[in-house]
């Protein structure tokens, strides 16, 4: 996860903006680099790769005068980790310098665009914003504006601080779409911008937060809120608690909102340095084996509990898809006492956030003892599972606290997602344009996961209108199945409401005995090569006048009058629709929690992590 810091006022910029980058440090990182704005004017700029102590060295005792500048740690996502790829980054005038973090999907028809006469310096997307935000400037563009126009030629999901050399002491910073928030920091004579609240508040304890699509127009004296029309906004500046508790939960109620919140920069970051665009392909460390192992596997088994296992029952469809391998997936309590039967041409893939889940490391220990070669995927350095695989796949997820499992289920997916396109890469099984589109199709989830975040105030809605219901159904196809039971999954640890998740197909078997007035559906049902047959399901539950809530794709009205609730994803791939479909029923259940009063960070009998059987 990239890290921003910018100030301006009447301090020396310097030290603020390497004081303020290593409270980033947490963040991760492979280059950093801060630029000042100096009188004359023009831009200075120092970039190192590696730690930010490389930086401090290079840049100590020589740091010119400046009371304007910024700063920032970047995770590569486009163009490797070097010193001509890290920020700031300059067009060639140096009219203006750009930190940034996310993704600008079009960046490269953008740079196509330019045309031949601009020249780039680096391999970035972020080069591509230096260019067109100088472009403006030069055709006479007020910097505000000079921002907000690139902008709109942009797609993706990123935040961005710009500072025009021209106006030594001006920053403009600018949001798109959910990932990578930007909070702007508003002190006595000097104002500051980050990507998250721990690097202000040793300067100061009121701040904004810039949502997608709004503009900050920063100088020492005040801050000018913009939305993307350019139209004013009055935004609230809010006093922020200095707790290490309210620190972390920023400006959520509860960790499982900052949690759910996140996922679009978690999912960022699961993907950065791992999914490349130029050529699209998947690379991927942490993975045990080359061709020649990969060619000698027969078969793969995924285990995990809960809702990792859960995530191992997407990955396995994306095992079979791209790698061509028969996959099966296990619970892992049940695994580790059925004597499984194991070889070394099996690949076990085990998922565990913590890394500490007692049966989950059980079956490890069952799949090494028959010599299994091993992939966990795991958000936790350091953990048990990281030691006993052979190889590990980090979600890089940052901390999760609430005891409902939200970013590391999308992060586990795309994980998986990640793993398969290489083994499928490994083996020779998959296609390269379907490598290529499924890598495009991966760089646009954070931008998708931030729209379904927006559909928070109609599910909140929906919520209040079920949350005294006491039994609920969860209906799913194909990689809509493992979703439906993660939604049942969620509402039953977070409300305490009995909740079944079942595999659409199955109603005629039983299920459907439940149907009534009383007990409303939630039913997933994406365009995608099953819906007629879940839209006849929808109508078997309709006929037993039970309520139904329609999870649909993009654009689609079909299922509009013919349920009680439609809620429409926006648009997604549908091998990677799992990873946005989840979130309205992450909402969901929240949303029900806090209807019904339930302690919604540590519900009641649920331990985070389970290390005892
Ligand atoms: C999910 O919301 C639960 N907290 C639980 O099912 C969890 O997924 C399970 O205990 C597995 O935990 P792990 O990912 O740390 O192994």
């Amino acid at each position: 996860m990239c890290g921003i810091i910018a100030y301006t006022g009447a301090r020396p910029a310097g030290p603020i903006l390497l004081d303020g980058l290593r409270h980033l440090e947490y963040r991760g990182y492979d280059s950093s680099g801060i630029a000042l704005a100096l009188e004359g004017p023009e831009l200075y700029v120092e970039r190192v790769t590696g730690k930010i102590a490389g930086l401090v060295r290079r840049v100590e005792g020589r740091l010119p005068e400046a009371t304007a500048g910024v700063g920032h740690t970047r995770w590569a996502t486009h163009g490797e980790p070097s010193e001509r790829n890290a920020h700031p980054l300059t067009d060639p005038e140096r009219r203006v310098a750009i930190v940034h973090n996310g993704i600008v999907e079009n960046h490269e028809e953008l740079r196509a665009s330019l045309g031949d006469g601009a020249c780039f310096s680096s391999d970035t997307d972020t080069e591509v914003l230096a260019h067109l935000v100088a472009r403006e400037l030069a055709q006479g563009a007020d910097a505000l504006e000079a921002v907000r126009l690139a902008l709109g030629r942009t797609s993706g999901a990123f935040s961005l601080v710009a500072m025009p050399r021209d106006e030594p002491g001006r920053l403009i910073a600018a949001r798109v779409g959910h990932a990578g928030g930007v909070v702007v920091g508003h002190g006595e004579g000097e104002h500051l911008l980050a990507s998250d609240l721990g690097a202000l508040l040793p300067h100061t304890r009121r701040v904004a937060f810039l949502e997608p699509g709004e503009l900050a127009d920063v100088r020492p004296e005040g801050v000018r809120y913009v939305d993307a029309g350019g139209a004013e906004l009055t935004k609230a500046v809010e006093e922020q608690s200095v707790g290490a508790v309210a620190l972390v939960k920023g400006r959520h109620r509860h960790f499982l909102a900052k949690e759910l919140h996140e996922q679009p920069d978690a999912v960022l970051d699961v993907l950065r340095g791992r999914y490349l665009s130029d050529p699209p392909r998947v690379e991927l460390a942490g993975i045990p084996f080359d061709e020649e192992g990969a060619r000698a596997l027969r078969r793969v088994v995924l285990v995990g509990m809960g809702t990792s296992l859960l995530a191992c029952s997407v990955g396995r469809h994306y095992i079979e898809r791209f790698a061509r391998l028969p996959a099966e997936v296990d619970n892992a309590s049940e695994f580790r006492y059925r004597r499984p039967v194991l070889d070394p041409q099996t690949l076990v893939i085990s998922v565990s956030q913590s890394g500490e889940t007692a049966d989950t490391l059980a079956a490890m220990e069952e799949a090494r003892a028959a010599g299994c070669p091993q992939i966990t995927v795991c958000n936790t350095p350091g953990a048990q599972a990281t030691r006993v695989a052979d190889g590990t796949v980090y979600l890089r997820a940052g901390p999760e606290i609430s005891v409902a499992s939200t970013k590391c289920l999308t992060t586990s997916i795309a994980a998986l997602h990640a793993i398969a396109l290489h083994l499928g890469r490994l083996t020779g099984q998959l296609e390269p344009e379907l490598e290529a589109q499924q890598v495009r199709a991966a760089l646009h989830l954070p931008a998708a996961v931030g729209e379904a975040l927006e559909l928070e105030a109609q599910v909140a809605g929906i919520a209040e209108r079920y949350a005294r219901y006491q039994n609920f159904l969860f209906l799913g196809r194909g990689l809509s199945y493992p979703m439906a039971m993660e939604g049942a999954l969620k509402l039953k640890e977070l409300s305490y409401i009995h909740a079944e998740g079942y595999p659409a197909g199955e109603m005629k078997h039983g299920p459907i005995a439940l149907v009534d007035e009383s007990v409303p559906t939630v039913a997933i049902a994406l365009r995608d090569e099953v819906f007629e047959k879940m839209r006849s399901n929808i109508e078997q539950l309709r006929a037993r006048r039970g309520p139904v809530i329609a999870i649909v794709s993009a654009g689609d009205r079909s299922l509009d009058g013919h349920v009680e609730e439609c809620i429409e994803l926006p648009a997604v791939d549908p091998l990677l629709s799992p990873v946005v479909s989840v979130v309205p029923m992450q909402l969901l259940a929240y949303h029900i929690a806090l209807e019904r009063g339930a302690d919604v960070d540590q519900p009641r009998n649920l331990a985070k992590t389970v290390t005892v059987e």
